[in-house]
C-alpha cells in the first residue's frame, strides 16, 4: 500500500490547532538539534514513502477481532472461542460489558450469554480494545519508556473519556468509541520508536515530542490502513487535531475523540489547556456547550475511574 502523505503533509499538519502534548520550549530553535530533527523527518518520510518503517503489528488477538467485522459468521464464532479459551481476558471482557460503559443493559455472566443479548459487536470492540494494550507493551524500550508511557497515560484517559461521553451525550456505541479514543494517537507509537535510533532526539524529549506531534496523526493512519481498520477509525486517527472538524453528518468519532482529548488535558500543564473551546464544533454536535461538557464530565468522574482501571488493570 502507498502510503498518501499528501493530505496530512508537515506543513499542513504543522499549521493547525493541535490537541497533542508539546514541549514548552522549542528546544529544536537550536541549530543543532534542528538539523537532526529535519534530518529525521526527511528520513521518517523517506522510510514511510518505501514501506520501510517498521509499524506495529496488531496482536493475534486484536487480529481476529478484526476480522470480524470483515468476515462473517465463521470468524465471530472463532473470536468467541479465542475469547473463552482464556479465562483471564474472558473475565475482563465480561467485566467490561458488565461496566458502566454499557449501563442499562442486562448484566452478562459470559462471553456465550454476552454474544446471545448484545452480537457481536461489543464482543469485538472490547477484545480490540483489550488488544491495545498489547500492542504498546510490544514496543517498550528503555531509551523512551518515559513517552511510551506518558502517551500511553493520555490514551488510557481519552478512551475512558470517549466511552463516557458517546454513551452520554450521542448514539454512537460506547465501546467503538472507548476503541476510537484507544487507538487515535496510535501514530506516536512508530514515531517514537524510530526516534529511539537518535541519540540526539533520545536525549532531547521536546524535540522528539514535537516530531510526534506534527506527524502522528498521518503516521496513524498508516498503521491503521495496515491494519485494515474500519474507515471511522481510519477517520478519528487522521482528523482528531483538527479542532476545527466539522463534518456534515451528525456527530461521529471524531467529535467525541477532539472533546475527549481536550478534557484530558485539563489539570495538566499541555498547552491545549489555553484553547478557545467556544470555537470547537465538535461541542455543538453534541449538543453540549464547553461547560455543560465540563459538568459532565466531572459528574461522571467515578465511571471515568472505571473504565481507566479496567484498560489498565
Ligand atoms: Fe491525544
Ligand atoms: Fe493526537
Amino acid at each position: 500500500m502507498e502510503p498518501d502523505l499528501h493530505a496530512t503533509s508537515i506543513s499542513v499538519v504543522a499549521n493547525r490547532p493541535s490537541t497533542s502534548p508539546s514541549p514548552e520550549t522549542p528546544a529544536e530553535n537550536q541549530p543543532s538539534i534542528k538539523t537532526t530533527t529535519n534530518e529525521f523527518l526527511a528520513s521518517l518520510f523517506d522510510d514511510l514513502k518505501h514501506h520501510r518503517l517498521s509499524l506495529p503489528t496488531l496482536p493475534d488477538l486484536a487480529l481476529k477481532a478484526q476480522q470480524t467485522v470483515i468476515n462473517t459468521d465463521a470468524t465471530a464464532t472463532a473470536l468467541a472461542k479465542t475469547v473463552s479459551a482464556d479465562p483471564a481476558l474472558s473475565s475482563r471482557v465480561v467485566r467490561m460489558a458488565n461496566s458502566v460503559l454499557l449501563r442499562g443493559r442486562p448484566p452478562v455472566a459470559s462471553v456465550q450469554t454476552m454474544i446471545a443479548r448484545m452480537g457481536i459487536d461489543p464482543l469485538r470492540n472490547l477484545t480490540a480494545c483489550l488488544a491495545m494494550a498489547q500492542v504498546w507493551r510490544q514496543h517498550a524500550s528503555p531509551l523512551i519508556d518515559d513517552q511510551l508511557k506518558s502517551v500511553w497515560t493520555h490514551t488510557t484517559r481519552v478512551a475512558a473519556l470517549c466511552g463516557v461521553i458517546a454513551r452520554k451525550f450521542t448514539r454512537l456505541e460506547p465501546d467503538q468509541a472507548m476503541l476510537a479514543g484507544l487507538i487515535h494517537d496510535i501514530g506516536a507509537l512508530p514515531i517514537l520508536t524510530q526516534a529511539a535510533k537518535v541519540p540526539e532526539l533520545v536525549v532531547n524529549k521536546a524535540a522528539m515530542n514535537r516530531i510526534v506531534e506534527r506527524l502522528h496523526p498521518a503516521v496513524g493512519r498508516i498503521v491503521l490502513q495496515g491494519w485494515q481498520f474500519p474507515e471511522e477509525l481510519v477517520k478519528v486517527v487522521t482528523e482528531h487535531e483538527d479542532l476545527e472538524y466539522d463534518s456534515d453528518s451528525g456527530p461521529d468519532l471524531v467529535d467525541v475523540v477532539i472533546l475527549a482529548n481536550l478534557h484530558s488535558y485539563i489539570g495538566t500543564t499541555a498547552h491545549r489547556c489555553n484553547i478557545n473551546w467556544d470555537f470547537v464544533p465538535a461541542f455543538g454536535k453534541l449538543g453540549l456547550t464547553p461547560q455543560a461538557s465540563i459538568a459532565a464530565v466531572i459528574d461522571a468522574r467515578d465511571e471515568l475511574a472505571e473504565l481507566r482501571n479496567l484498560l489498565t488493570s
